[in-house]
């Protein structure tokens, strides 16, 4: 007795995520790894982007209104936690608010990001202030840092009290263990999701080519040493 309920676009999206924010996280005290982490930041805001719409246009389960995120969905879920009666073969309520508060923060922060950039660079900047952009960015990777931590321990308490469901199996195989009707993906989720995989990946490069202050004073400096001008 097993369902297919996350489908491989919606598993690689989780792992690339994990991998992207656990990188670009680490790397935001590095200042001479600068570029790995716009690449790695940009590459998140990216992903989630794609997420968003195929929660709107996804398959069953991986689809925003399969998120019973409605209070009553929360005050059941609540009081049947230990009783197990009720099981949810998707997301479960508070899972589904986790879910969501991760990815609109996780967009937030990748695209704070690169207004601080643009800030401190002087491109195309949004006029708003540096300070404010930065005490946000910080601001918003710290409660992006948070919702992970409450997200795997929700993941650890569910395998504790719900072991028979096999909820961490299901981000590996996309399968879990309850009957129910399984996802399907159609042409278009298909075609969409090369998208989603193909566009990240370009972002993520042309993040990594972002000039910042000192890689523009670098290239400043070997210009002027090719040219032999030393004044
Ligand atoms: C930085 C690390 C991580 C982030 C940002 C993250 C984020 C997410 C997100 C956004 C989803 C929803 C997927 C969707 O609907 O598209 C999800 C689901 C899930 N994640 Fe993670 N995750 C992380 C690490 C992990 C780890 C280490 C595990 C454990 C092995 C894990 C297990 C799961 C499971 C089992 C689900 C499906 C939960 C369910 O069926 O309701 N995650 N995660
Ligand atoms: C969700 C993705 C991202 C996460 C989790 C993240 C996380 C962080 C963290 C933890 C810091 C260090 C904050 C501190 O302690 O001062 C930081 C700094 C910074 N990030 Fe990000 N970031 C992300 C995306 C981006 C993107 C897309 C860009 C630009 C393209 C960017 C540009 C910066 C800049 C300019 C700094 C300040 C570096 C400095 O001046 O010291 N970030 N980020």
């Amino acid at each position: 007795m097993k369902t297919y309920i996350w489908s491989l676009p919606t598993r690689l999206f989780h792992w690339l995520l994990a991998i992207g924010f656990t990188v670009a996280y680490i790397l935001g005290d590095f200042d001479n790894l600068e570029n790995w982490h716009f690449a790695f930041g940009a590459f998140v805001g990216a992903l989630i982007f794609f997420r968003l719409l195929f929660g709107l246009f996804g398959p069953k389960y991986s689809n925003f209104k399969d998120f019973p995120i409605a209070l009553k969905n929360q005050k059941e879920f609540i009081r049947s936690y230990f009783s197990k009666s009720k099981t949810y073969v998707g997301h479960n309520p508070v899972a589904s608010v986790i879910m969501l508060l991760i990815l609109i923060i996780g967009i937030l922060c990748s695209i704070s990001g690169y207004l601080l950039y643009a800030a401190e660079n002087n491109v195309l900047s949004s006029g708003i202030n540096e300070g404010l952009l930065e005490e946000s960015h910080e601001f918003l990777a710290t409660v992006f840092l948070v919702l992970v931590g409450i997200h795997l321990f929700g993941v650890l308490s569910d395998t504790l009290f719900h072991r028979k469901t096999g909820t961490i199996q299901s981000i590996f195989t996309g399968n879990k263990n309850i009957e129910s009707k399984n996802t399907h993906l159609n042409g278009f989720h298909i075609t969409f999701s090369l998208l989603w995989f193909i566009i990240p990946a370009v972002v993520f490069y042309l993040a990594y080519g972002l000039q910042n202050n000192e890689t523009k004073k670098e290239n400043r400096i070997e210009s002027r040493e090719y040219h032999g001008d030393d004044d």
